[in-house]
């Protein structure tokens, strides 16, 4: 079965560096089973966009809740469908964290991902999974994919116990339907099998900033 992989750069790299990445990434051999998405910060997805040769797909880390028009400083989900963007992470707890979004901002900006034909990837916490549910429109969300990711595992290299996040996979889809279930959380190339026999991938930060080390987690689509 194809497994998902992103890599999250959040906000790191620049024009050079995600070049350099992309021509050793291109360079590798990605298994047929694995769907590679690579989400870049807004001012890189140009640089990305040029390597969709190989086989790879565009995310976006965020999106305006707002629709095109007079919203200084914002980037509309029309503009990434205009990018060839076919994805947009979502409710990032650092999104929740930093820049104290809500779960009505969360509910906002998936209606305009979806309104525009792009697909959400909504990253949710144990605690926040029915709350999130209930202010969305709806829940039947075309193409939703959604990524568990304990704020307690991110970026600490601290990934969470199988059992918990076969756990929590199970509340997600009681909640938002049979739907892909990532998950996200200090994944790494030595992790990463384990997770991909309980869910439908991995949502990766760290471990997918240098390309080497994002291959050989991709790699693991392999064993599958
Ligand atoms: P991490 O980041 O792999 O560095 O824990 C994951 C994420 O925040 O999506």
């Amino acid at each position: 079965m194809s497994k998902i992989f992103i890599a999250n750069w959040k906000s790191n790299k620049t024009q050079t560096s995600a070049t350099e990445w992309l021509e050793i990434f291109s360079g590798s051999a990605i298994p047929a089973s694995a769907q590679v998405i690579i989400a870049p910060a807004f001012p890189l997805l140009t640089t990305v966009k040029q390597h969709l040769e190989v086989p790879i797909r565009l995310a976006a880390q965020d999106v305006s809740s707002f629709p095109m028009g007079s919203y200084t400083g914002a980037v509309n989900a029309q503009q990434l469908k205009d990018l060839s963007v076919e994805y947009v992470i979502v409710g990032h707890s650092e999104r929740r964290k930093y820049f104290h979004e809500t779960h009505a901002d969360v509910a906002a900006k998936i209606a305009q991902i979806v309104a525009n034909g792009l697909k959400p990837v909504l990253c949710l916490d144990e605690e926040y999974i029915e709350a999130q549910a209930d202010a969305l429109e709806t829940r039947d969300i075309p193409g939703l994919i959604v990524a568990y990711e304990p704020l307690e595992a991110i970026g600490n290299g601290h990934n969470a116990p199988a059992d918990q996040v076969a756990k929590v996979i199970q509340k997600i889809k009681a909640a938002y339907g049979d739907v892909p279930v990532i998950y996200g959380g200090s994944v790494d190339e030595r992790s990463v099998a384990e997770y991909l026999l309980i869910c439908d991938g991995v949502l990766v930060g760290t471990a997918a900033l240098e390309a080497d080390s994002f291959q050989r987690v991709v790699a693991a689509a392999a064993t599958e």
